[in-house]
């Protein structure tokens, strides 16, 4: 008979994790029926589910405690069930299940949450913050996802580790199905995937393009937290995120003030293996800032001196730089006090421009 296979095996050994955890046991699992090549491509095509937007995401069996009151748990699908194929289209049954409501909303998101040391720590240190592991290896979800279950049993209060979930999502990809804008406030990128050559640089988590996404999901004086045993890593995300508009470096003092930086050092699992070997662990945080007012914007009218925020004529809800509102009987009216050569000489121009700042 030819030897088992380590599939074959993994598949036995989680058969055997199922049907003791039906059975009440909590043993947690073992890492090495987990293990999972280091890198996924995080460009390709994984067939991941991820919701069509964060309305559609159903978090109830990721944090079961959280269910708003008189909300029941019914096992459903964690993602809806979109219909994705011709053949669950074509079936008379296939319906979109409607979210449960919850209590409360995650708030801090790990990404590339590994094998989710950071999550167990922080979990009661934050009790009543909803943290969310994001990880796009299957095993090591599967693994964080075991673990959490059986941690949760294993507490006789039945309190513990209840805010901390993971799932399988390329974070590159689709944060802003999960999360809707300002949604997050905390970020973590512990130790990510370095790609050093040059031409993989590409596919690191830290970019101009990405720290938009990170910059929409996350709340003003909500913080980036980074940590990295590579320095040109480490000088890569100081640079990006020092470049955007959306973020502030935090300064050294507030740094290490605060609680989250000490378990991010301490107790991720690359975190403990630098440690192991000595080596340096390159810490920065950046805060995400108000954004500004939009230009022209003066809280009160037009450019115009007129009262009317909201430019009636063309329904745009702020007022250009040099455009004044067209109110008829505004003193913002086209020729009023203030308004700028090119509006009063060009009215129709200011047409043009209202229509373009609608697009
Ligand atoms: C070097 S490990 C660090 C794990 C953990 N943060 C720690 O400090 O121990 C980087 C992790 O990020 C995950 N990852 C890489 N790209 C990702 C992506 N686009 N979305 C989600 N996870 C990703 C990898 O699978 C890997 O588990």
């Amino acid at each position: 008979m030819a030897p088992r296979g380590r599939k074959q095996k993994r598949e036995e050994y989680r058969a055997q994790l199922d049907q003791q955890n039906e059975e009440g046991l909590t043993e947690l699992p073992r890492k090495k029926f987990y293990r999972q090549r280091a890198h996924a491509n995080p460009f390709s095509d994984h067939n991941l589910k991820y919701p069509v937007n964060p309305e559609e995401m159903d978090w109830s069996t990721h944090y079961p405690a959280f269910l708003d009151e008189g909300e029941e748990l019914h096992l459903q699908s964690e993602i809806p069930t979109t219909p994705t194929s011709d053949e669950q289209l074509s079936k008379p049954e296939s319906k979109v299940v409607r979210p449960q409501k919850m209590r409360k909303q995650v708030e801090v998101a790990d990404i590339g949450c590994g094998f989710g040391g950071l999550l167990f720590s922080l979990s009661p240190v934050l009790p009543d913050t909803l943290l969310l592991g994001m990880e796009i290896r299957v095993q090591v979800t599967d693994y964080v996802t075991d673990k959490i279950r059986a941690m949760r049993k294993q507490d006789a209060t039945g309190n513990s580790y209840q805010n901390i979930s993971c799932l399988r999502a390329n974070a590159m990809k689709f944060l802003p199905n999960f999360f809707r804008k300002a949604q997050l406030s905390k970020m973590f990128f512990c130790f990510p995937d370095p790609h050093f050559k040059a031409k993989k640089h590409k596919q690191r988590i830290v970019s101009a393009t990405l720290n938009s996404e990170y910059a929409y999901v996350l709340r003003p004086g909500g913080v980036v937290y980074t940590i990295t045993d590579v320095k040109d890593l480490h000088e890569w995300m100081v640079q990006h995120f020092e470049a955007h508009a959306a973020f502030e470096r935090v300064g050294a003092e507030e740094q290490e003030a605060d609680p989250c930086v000490a378990i991010m050092r301490s107790d991720t699992e690359e975190g403990k293996k630098v440690e192991r070997v000595k080596g340096d662990k390159y810490v920065a945080l950046f805060r995400r800032v108000e954004d500004p007012e939009e230009p022209g914007y003066q809280g009160l009218g037009c450019e115009g001196g007129c009262e009317h925020a909201v430019c009636e004529e063309y329904g745009c809800d702020w007022m250009h730089e040099h455009l004044a509102c067209a109110h008829p009987a505004g003193e913002g009216s086209v020729g009023a006090k203030g308004v700028s050569e090119t509006s009063v000489t060009e009215a129709p121009a200011s047409v043009e421009v209202s229509a373009s700042v609608e697009e």
